[in-house]
């Protein structure tokens, strides 16, 4: 600092030598202005640098200036989920890795934030989970592959018990708004469910359910070419619940939880569904799909009927749902809805303590006025104007029966560009969510 090579300004890094040992030296800024993310950034900062070098093991010591309060068990919490997210690498369909020499991180701390470490941790895999299952191509994550990614999952883990719904036993619910979505599609659909057993048998399960489409073309209201290659991303809802689930397992968090993933392609085709084709939901309801592009309301209104049998204590859907979430809100926060109070402050503030904000958006009866039919009991697309609300007005209609909240989160669960690659939100919200529930 006396050479004035480096002023501690926020993520400044420089690297220097001392006894034999790289010193790896990051800003944190101002004391003043100090929280949760400026502390996960610096972490990412100094692996980014260190993972230039060819050492195999590091220890961060940024957590040992910091005293037991709430907000620093929050800030080791999101240090250990960013040194986890750091160490991310997308490798699968490469055939040359730049394999960085990093092998192990470990995080200096004091014992009482011993828990948060391991929480932290948790969420960061969790997050790097969604991140690998957003990022493998669409040709490579098909139905079939989330299928079998909650099966492993069931092999792994205990308390998580899956079970996977095919076409044939959705046409026998009545699915008939998943499967239009499907029948365009050679690659059957999946109806994913993992029921993690934490907590005792009358405690009414949290239920995640998660948009799964592994590839949306738009159907035969085609959306136009460029970037269409994004779309395999229209699965980040459903990678989300596996990354939530799995980081429950990790800790063994005490509740039940019921993950359920609608998974299908949405693709044209001779048989595929048309504009103004009727389907009759497992709900009853018959829907008028007036744009085949509005899929995911289709896959997730048959998805959240199906959840009813859980008993559920409350139900969180997440879904890519609607481009005009990222006009509405940008890239940095996701979209919240619900029919409960309650719980969508509950999900404001875990999202904000996580560093995964969102911000709540309404639905009313004038909205739900846009999705008036004259051939069904209500269409699928509700017009320009105001297009994630009246999106999770359909939902809305499927949900009457319990507590329910809807993440939009088209905007934040990508990046696009020279940084292009799945997020991993909103495992971090989802997590802090469940954290909170559990007790910690
Ligand atoms: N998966 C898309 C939403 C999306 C678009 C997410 C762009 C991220 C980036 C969804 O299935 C969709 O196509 N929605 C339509 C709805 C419209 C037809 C009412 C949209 O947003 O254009
Ligand atoms: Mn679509
Ligand atoms: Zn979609």
């Amino acid at each position: 600092m006396e050479s004035g090579d480096f002023s501690g300004s926020r993520n400044q890094v420089q690297m220097l030598w001392h006894n034999k040992r790289k010193v790896v030296l990051v800003g944190l800024g101002a004391e003043s202005s100090l929280n949760a993310r400026v502390i996960a950034n610096a972490q990412q900062a100094a692996q980014k640098t260190l993972a230039k070098t060819q050492s195999s093991q590091a220890i961060s010591a940024l957590a040992l200036s910091l005293n037991n309060s709430d907000l620093s068990q929050s800030a080791v919490r999101q240090l250990a989920s960013a040194a986890a997210l750091a160490s991310y690498q997308y490798t699968a369909t490469k055939s040359h890795n730049p394999s960085s020499a990093l092998e192990c991180i470990s995080i200096a701390a004091d014992e009482a934030f011993h828990d948060a470490v391991a929480e932290g941790a948790a969420i960061g895999r969790g997050s790097n989970l969604a991140r690998e299952l957003g990022n493998l191509p669409g040709n490579v994550c098909t139905p079939t592959y989330l299928a079998e990614q909650a099966q492993a999952l069931d092999k792994q883990y205990a308390r998580l018990n899956t079970t996977v719904l095919e076409e044939a036993e959705m046409e026998t619910l009545g699915m008939g708004a998943l499967l239009a979505v499907s029948r365009g599609s050679r690659q059957p659909a999946k109806l994913i469910t993992m029921e993690y057993k934490g907590a005792g048998a009358n405690d009414k399960p949290i239920c995640l359910v998660g948009k799964g489409l592994t590839f949306d073309a738009g159907g035969i209201s085609l959306k136009p070419g460029a970037g269409m290659d994004e779309m395999k991303y229209d699965m980040c809802g459903a990678a989300s619940v596996f990354g939530a689930i799995q980081m429950a397992c990790e800790l063994k968090l005490p509740l039940n939880i019921v993950a359920v993933v609608p998974s299908s392609e949405n693709l044209p085709d001779g048989i595929a569904v048309k504009p103004g084709d009727v389907v009759t939901s497992m709900a009853g309801k018959t829907i008028e799909i007036l744009n085949t592009d509005a899929e995911g309301r289709l896959i997730l209104c048959d998805a959240l009927e199906y959840s009813r049998r859980f008993d559920p204590e409350v139900v969180v859907d997440m879904a890519t749902l609607t481009g005009a979430c990222i006009i509405a809100l940008g890239h940095h926060i996701s979209g919240l809805m619900g029919n409960d109070d309650e719980l969508a402050a509950e999900l404001l503030a875990a999202g904000e303590a996580a560093s995964d904000p969102a911000w709540r958006l309404p639905i009313n009866d004038d909205y739900q006025q846009q999705l008036k039919s004259n051939f069904a009991d209500i269409a699928n697309i509700g017009g320009r104007p105001a297009g994630t609300i009246t999106a999770a007005c359909f939902l809305a209609r499927f949900t009457e029966d319990y507590r329910w909240a809807h993440l939009d989160i088209a905007g934040t669960a990508w990046k696009s560009g020279a940084h292009k690659g799945a997020t991993g939100r909103p495992v971090p919200l989802l997590s802090e969510f469940l954290l909170a529930r559990a007790g910690k």
